[in-house]
């Protein structure tokens, strides 16, 4: 059963009905325009974009003259006021939100509130971890909680609507977007779209600082071909409905608010326009009642695909695939009223659209609340209580790779720290920190500072071919004990439209940790990455590796926490880092192969790396260490029960994430070789050993056999409990 986001009683429904039957054509069309900023300028699009945009018909002449002569495109002022915009994206002005608002509700014939969404992705001016940072935490409170203050900030400034969370399943780290995904692996993904969701549409969504959620990208967005954003994605059914569309059903049963579509294609049909993701598995078979947008511009972005003859026919398919709101493209608004003339899309498919969105503003009480005092943001913006939620977010977050000894750091060390990330609070805000201000995120450098420990700081390179700074280095490093490198990506590597093929270090980056080994200084070197980064070098040549992705405003101070040791680290990878850019896609739970992984002649390997990644999913070290023993698994009534117990055999205390992995040994179709199927945190003291029990259902165990046929397939099963995805201690159960 799904938990209904959108709980309508029959009086609203009374209302909705009423206030249809009362639209004008244009009105009703009007509820389904979402329109953003004016493309140039707040949407950053450049010259060159559109000039593109103008090559391949997306707007016409004359729109193009009169954007570049800085006009309005449209004059959303008259539009709102007869009716013809339902929603806005990406405006962040509170005075101007306010001033459209009053327009709609006190001039517009019927009084409909707009709704205005935003990319709340991992904060909006308190910032977290990139959610592929924060899944590291493997934490859904944490995952809940920095949602919920995310919304919170996001709706004190007048928004309404996130396009969050993003739970595309991302197995390729060059593509940009794993940075805004909760990685590889669909369990998890899973746990972390819930959390989600709780957290930006708590228990009842009209409540003021809750947004409505949108389930992104709709579907299997993160297999694009080669990690190229945009790029198709080709798939069995079997692998989408096993690996990519899981988190999309957890969404809907948490009651998420909306979906929006994907931009690629799904074995040749655009998710835009495809009636089989909206109409079939969304209202027919997950009982979806919220609203479907697509992503920007992706309604005329068909004519490129090719598979629309032009606008009218994208709008066209488009709507009758079930796609009700039209994000910045106008296609519905141009086109829609010619649709109705001919009867290629009839007024109950429009009616019906109008009716999901005119839910979503009753249930999230735009009706009862449609305006913000602008009093409200101001006092709680990085706030002390939002600010600790982001530092102990941060800390859980990251992940310690290597560790000779060196960490956690004496504080009596002459310490140095050099490279791009050394000295960058800016740096810490990800690829989609919303509303961060310079100044705001702790650098790590002034993490330091703010310990009152002195470090010299000198960043001696950036991410470019500029060359290295040999005097700079030299100088920074010439008194030190220990030197931090701070290296990793610049936040504009990851995220949309910035894939990468190589994923190592940049720049003169490489030269420099050289340099610092030539000098024979003990090195940590701290990664600040949006992806996984193929980095053999860089845990071969360093004392100590940590991973601390671009964690948001408290970055440097978590970091600090981590490494002087007032934090054990407890973050896991979710996922796997690469030797090299030419392994991907890596990741832990492929299939079994007639010819396994192995170190002799005509195995599936690649001949130039080494056959295990460079760090497999799940795993990350802590300044204790943990022993495994005495596993069992019992089948009863349905479930697994496997318990296993674990022990700090160190000397301080730490919270161990318990992983359960499964395999099912002879099955119909090839299984992967292993599935994670549950975790467990668990606290222990130095010296304590706990006895950790999870659960597994046995339906969901099973996999899509060749019919499609969802199967749970008697027979054996391993089962794997312990560190990482790697564990070696092994029991079996059977399935009856
Ligand atoms: C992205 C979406 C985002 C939308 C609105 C698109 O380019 O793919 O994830 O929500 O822009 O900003």
């Amino acid at each position: 059963m799904n938990k209904q986001a959108l709980l309508i009683n029959k009086e609203t429904e009374l209302k909705i009905e009423e206030l249809i039957s009362q639209m004008t054509l244009d009105e009703k069309i009007g509820q389904l325009n979402q329109v953003g900023p004016s493309p140039i300028g707040d949407m950053g699009i450049s010259k060159e974009e559109l000039d593109t945009m103008l090559e391949t018909g997306l707007i016409g002449p004359s729109t193009y003259e009169k954007i570049l002569a800085g006009e309005p495109w449209y004059n959303d002022e008259i539009d709102i006021k007869k009716g013809r915009i339902g929603a806005f994206l990406a405006v962040r002005d509170l005075k101007k939100i306010n001033m459209y608002q009053k327009i709609a509700v006190e001039e517009s014939r019927l009084g409909i509130p707009l709704m205005f969404g935003y990319d709340v992705i991992h904060g909006y001016r308190t910032i977290f971890p990139t959610p592929l940072g924060e899944s590291c935490s493997w934490d859904e409170a944490v995952f809940e909680e920095t949602a919920r203050i995310s919304a919170k900030e996001a709706a004190a400034n007048g928004i309404h609507w996130t396009f969050a969370p993003m739970v595309d399943i991302s197995r390729d780290a060059r593509w940009g977007r794993i940075a805004e995904s909760p990685g590889e692996d669909t369990y998890l993904a899973c746990r972390f779209a819930e959390a989600r969701v709780r957290g930006f549409q708590g228990e009842n969504l009209s409540d003021p600082d809750r947004l409505l959620a949108c389930a992104k990208h709709f579907v299997a967005y993160g297999a694009c071909e080669a990690g190229r954003d945009y790029n198709q994605a080709d798939m069995s059914m079997q692998t989408l409905w096993e690996t990519y569309m899981p988190p999309f059903e957890a969404a809907t049963k948490e009651g998420v608010a909306t979906f929006m579509g994907a931009f690629n294609d799904i074995n040749g049909v655009p998710c835009t326009t495809n009636p089989y993701l909206y109409n079939t598995v969304l209202r027919e078979k997950w009982g979806f009642n919220g609203a479907v947008v697509s992503d920007a511009g992706a309604i005329q972005e068909c004519l490129m695909h090719g598979n629309v003859a032009d606008r009218e026919d994208a709008a066209r398919q488009a709507l009758n695939a079930g796609m009700e709101i039209d994000m910045v493209s106008r296609c519905y608004m141009n086109h829609i009223p010619d649709l109705i003339k001919s009867g290629k899309v009839t007024m109950e498919t429009l009616d019906e659209a109008v009716r999901r969105v005119l839910r979503l503003k009753f249930a999230a009480g735009l009706f009862e609340h449609p305006y913000v005092d602008p009093e409200l943001g101001p006092k709680m913006y990085l706030c002390k209580e939002h600010r600790a939620a982001s530092r102990n977010a941060a800390k859980r977050s990251i992940v310690l790779l290597k560790n000779n000894g060196v960490l956690p750091l004496k504080k009596t060390l002459n310490i140095a720290i050099v490279g791009p990330a050394a000295d960058d609070g800016s740096n810490m805000n990800g690829c989609w920190g919303a509303l961060w201000k310079e100044g705001e995120a702790v650098s790590l450098a002034q993490g330091f500072k703010n310990r009152g420990i002195n470090v010299k700081v000198a960043a001696c390179c950036d991410y470019t071919e500029k060359g290295l700074d040999i005097d700079a280095l030299n100088e920074a490093i010439k008194d030190a004990d220990l030197v931090i490198a701070a290296v990793g990506e610049h936040i504009e590597m990851s995220g949309e439209a910035h894939s990468r093929a190589y994923i190592g270090l940049c720049g003169s980056q490489n030269q420099m940790l050289d340099e610092i080994k030539k000098a024979n200084k003990p090195l940590v070197t701290i990664l600040f990455n949006g992806r996984p980064l193929a980095v053999p070098n860089v845990q071969e040549i360093s004392d100590a590796v940590v991973e601390a992705w671009q964690l948001g405003s408290e970055a440097g101070n978590a970091i600090c926490d981590v490494l002087f040791g007032d934090y054990n680290p407890s973050g896991r990878l979710t996922t796997t880092f690469p030797n090299d850019s030419g392994e991907c896609p890596r990741y832990y739970n492929h299939t079994n192969t007639g010819r396994p992984r192995g170190a002799v002649r005509h195995t599936c390997k690649h001949e130039d790396v080494p056959l295990k990644p460079l760090y497999p999913f799940g795993f990350g070290l802590s300044y204790t260490e943990y022993e495994y023993s005495d596993l069992s698994a019992v089948v009863d009534n349905g479930v697994v029960t496997a318990t296993v117990k674990v022990k700090n055999t160190g000397k301080v205390a730490g919270e161990e994430t318990v992983q359960l992995y499964v395999n099912d040994v002879l099955a119909s179709r090839v299984r992967p070789v292993r599935e994670l199927k549950g975790f467990k945190k668990v606290w222990l003291e130095a010296g304590e050993e706990k006895t950790v029990t999870v659960e597994v259902k046995v339906c969901d165990l099973g996999f899509y056999d060749v019919q499609m046929n969802y199967v749970v397939e008697p027979g054996e099963f391993k089962l794997w409990m312990g560190h990482d995805s790697e564990c070696e201690l092994v029991t079996s159960f059977e399935i009856q």
